[in-house]
């Protein structure tokens, strides 16, 4: 007996097939048993009618409880009307018989779904998040490669700081010696690229932050991409085509879990090039003009983000940003030592910043009296300044957070569904 998915019914209509899966729900009328089954490629219903299948299979389906792994064996049929395919079901073989299931049909809170986030993640909406995620994965190796990026994968256990050392998780690394993990591959990316012109790397990374908002892991993954001999200008246009690549494979390959998660696709099919840009200080002055009290030296913060983006249907670039909140890799701009070639993107409809990115500095001495302005002690990264010594060239580059593209793509309000088990400052299980 042939098992087949249950995505692939259509193409066995009038053939007997074997199903292999679980019960997600069960209706009974009189002398009919409705499965609602899952294989977890889709969802069909099996009837069993007590008229066609001998007694011990009408027992074992007044057995079965929601979530009973099953095998079922029976006949293929179209429903009349709908693109909708259903079983006859001839035989069932048990795998288990599931003892009751904590999830149910009513409304539950988010703290019960993520305690009990191991079965959470079987649900109709949550395995539609991991599907999109899972094209904006493929998305994004398929592009990057085609753009001759080679993946190279940088190192999770750090001895130093990327982004700043308030917000580096502390490991012990044998005797008396300490590590960090990773908040973003990007330094020794930049090794890399050294050596193949073009890399890109995608792990979990870290951030200590002590940030409790829809927007924050503390465990999430990143893409870093880098590239020799692009500047400011082209590193944006690496990422918008990259983007809009992204946003044209999850319309084509997830449009039935757009469906289940009732996301707006007018929205991602209004996403073209260019993107809208300004410079921070432009936004700033947007944001003072709607009422936000923001100074021209600070960050965003998420309510910023967001009214920036209002009325845009593409994602926004904020560069030009203030030297002293970016990180001190970034290169000063020519026109202004104040400022650095970086960029933001930031996804419309309140999404907030998806990537960060900007051009590297190349310079040795700049980037040494740039360690020191940033009080960073230059000895850890001397391998890194040695990258300026050996045949420097300009470089940029960029990371998107994995979590924060899934959530805009699925139009979910909180990144802890984007990954199938969150961290965050007040969860670490299961
Ligand atoms: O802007 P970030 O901090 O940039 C970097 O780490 C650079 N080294 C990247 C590079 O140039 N190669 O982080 C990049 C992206 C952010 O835009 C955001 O999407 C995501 O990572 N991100 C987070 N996602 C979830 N939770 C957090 N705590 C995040 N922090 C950053
Ligand atoms: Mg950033």
């Amino acid at each position: 007996m042939k098992t087949v998915l249950t995505k692939d019914l259509k193409d066995h209509i009038g053939k007997e097939v074997s199903l292999k899966g679980w019960i997600y729900n069960i209706r009974s009328s009189g002398k009919l048993f409705f499965l609602q089954f899952r294989d977890g490629y889709g969802y069909t219903q099996a009837i069993v009618s007590e008229k066609e299948v001998d007694d011990k299979v009408w027992k074992i389906a007044g057995e079965l409880t929601m979530e009973s792994s099953v095998e079922l064996i029976g006949e293929v049929s179209k429903h009349p009307k709908k693109e909708e395919y259903e079983l006859q079901v001839k035989e069932i073989n048990v795998y288990q018989i599931a003892e009751e299931y904590p999830i149910s049909k009513k409304d539950h809170g988010p703290d019960f779904l993520l305690d009990n986030r191991h079965l959470w993640l079987r649900s109709t909406k949550q395995l539609a998040i991991m599907r999109v995620r899972n094209t904006i994965i493929n998305a994004t190796y398929e592009h990057l490669n085609k753009e001759n990026f080679i993946k190279v994968d940088t190192p999770i256990l750090t001895p130093t700081s990327c982004e700043g050392t308030t917000t580096l998780f502390e490991v012990d690394y044998f005797e008396d010696d300490k590590a960090y993990l990773s908040q973003s591959g990007q330094l020794y990316l930049e090794a890399a690229t050294m050596a193949s012109n073009r890399c890109f790397d995608f792990g979990p990374t870290f951030r200590a932050e002590k940030s409790k908002t829809r927007r924050h892991l503390t465990e999430f993954w990143m893409m870093d991409a880098e590239a020799a001999f692009v500047e400011h200008e082209e590193n944006m246009k690496i990422q918008e085509k990259l983007i809009l690549y992204i946003v044209e494979q999850v319309l084509k390959n997830n449009k039935t879990d757009l469906e289940i998660l009732e996301r707006d696709t007018k929205a991602l099919e209004k996403i073209k090039a260019p993107f809208p840009r300004m410079s921070h200080a432009e936004a700033v002055v947007k944001l003072n003009k709607m009422g936000s009290d923001i100074k021209p030296d600070e960050d965003f913060g998420g309510d910023d983000e967001t009214n920036l983006t209002k009325g845009l249907d593409s994602p926004l670039f904020v560069d030009l940003w203030p030297r002293k909140i970016k990180a001190f890799y970034m290169k000063q701009s020519p026109d202004n030592p104040d400022l650095v070639l970086g960029s933001d993107l930031i996804a419309p409809e309140g999404y907030g910043e998806i990537i960060g990115g900007s051009q590297r500095e190349d310079d040795y001495d700049i980037l040494l009296k740039s360690m020191k302005d940033f009080n960073l002690d230059p000895k850890p990264f001397q391998w890194y300044l040695d990258l300026r010594k050996y045949g420097s060239v300009p470089h940029s580059g960029f990371g998107y957070g994995l979590e924060r593209l899934t959530g805009w793509m699925c139009g979910t309000q909180h990144i802890r569904e984007t990954i199938a088990f969150p961290r965050l400052i007040n969860r670490l299980s299961p």
